[in-house]
């Protein structure tokens, strides 16, 4: 396959700074050179750049970065509507969680045009479902899954979402930390959600298999947004808004091994990496091992598979 690695160096959504040394630890890890290894061929694109905007405020002043947040969403929605349509495998590097506002509206953009549906699996310790009404803490990277979904509250802010996702084509796995809008929201909406609850009584591969297999039966196009707090702190310690209890190594590489052997990923959003809280590359080597995972790295030549 052809991958396309597209860097979203945006840390406006954060609280804390260093996600912008993302999309470079990334490649400083050695993304690339593992995708290569895996038989894959590697273009990188380097990082997008966003225009200037306006300035731009909005009535809940907890909100910063508002501005940033909207000139990212618009310059990486055509980055990722343009790789998209060269049929590589898109790979966005974060940068923080707030890049998702961007690819997923690209991918889903292209998707239509294809008349498939685009479904989206949310790898992460939190659902990122608040609006611009909501959120208490102002942080954006706690909003894109709510655009994404095409839920109101961001008219006239964020860019015009045309081909927002069917919430039901969306599942949220690793989830251990809601805020109540969050939770409110995510009861009124048929997305799927395997809490951290759920997996220590089904496991991790129940839930993923149950929405691969709508992806599959949908003949959809399937965005995976792995952020890095999906992981447990103990493993992936190079993120702003770590929560105990996370996916373990072993969880992990289940969730990538898996999504390989679907075949079924077009596009994917690496997130939330800040190399500046990291010790000696750990984590972002783990996310660049995960990758492999996710591209077909493998412990034996035949399958593992026992069902
Ligand atoms: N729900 C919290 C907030 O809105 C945390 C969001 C964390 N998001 C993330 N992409 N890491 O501030
Ligand atoms: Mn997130
Ligand atoms: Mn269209
Ligand atoms: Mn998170």
């Amino acid at each position: 396959q052809n991958c396309t690695l597209i860097g979203a160096p945006v840390q406006e959504g954060t609280h804390q700074p260093g996600c912008l040394m993302g999309p470079d630890a990334f490649r400083t890890a050695g993304l690339a050179q593992e995708l290569t290894s895996l038989g894959h061929s590697v273009t990188d694109r380097g990082n997008v750049a966003p225009r200037a905007l306006p300035p731009q405020t909005h009535e809940n002043q907890a909100i910063h970065h508002l501005t940033e947040t909207r000139a990212w969403a618009e310059a990486l929605q055509e980055a990722a509507y343009t790789a998209a349509q060269s049929g590589d495998l898109p790979i966005f590097l974060g940068g923080d969680h707030s890049l998702s506002i961007g690819t997923v509206a690209g991918v889903a953009r292209h998707a239509a045009d294809l008349d498939q549906p685009q479904f989206v699996l949310w790898l992460d310790a939190h659902p990122d479902m608040h609006t611009l009404g909501t959120t208490s803490s102002g942080n954006l990277h706690g909003t894109p899954l709510a655009y994404a979904m095409g839920v109101e509250g961001f008219e006239g802010h964020y860019p015009a979402n045309e081909h927002p996702v069917d919430p039901a084509n969306v599942c949220l796995i690793g989830i251990r930390s809601v805020d109540p809008a969050e939770r409110a929201l995510i009861a009124n909406l048929p997305v799927q959600v395997a809490d951290m609850r759920g997996i220590d009584e089904t496991g991790i591969a129940a839930p993923l298999r149950e929405f691969l297999a709508k992806v599959e039966a949908a003949k959809g196009r399937l965005h995976v947004s792995l952020d890095v707090d999906f992981l447990d702190p103990g493993i992936a310690s190079a993120v702003g808004t770590t929560v105990p209890g996370g996916a373990t190594f072993r969880e992990a590489h289940l969730v990538m091994e898996m999504l390989h052997e679907s075949g079924l990923m077009t596009s994917l959003d690496l997130v939330e990496l800040n190399p500046f809280l990291d010790e000696r590359g750990k984590t972002a080597r783990l996310m660049v091992d995960l990758c492999g995972s996710l591209m077909g790295r493998r412990v034996l030549d035949k399958p593992t598979r026992s069902h």
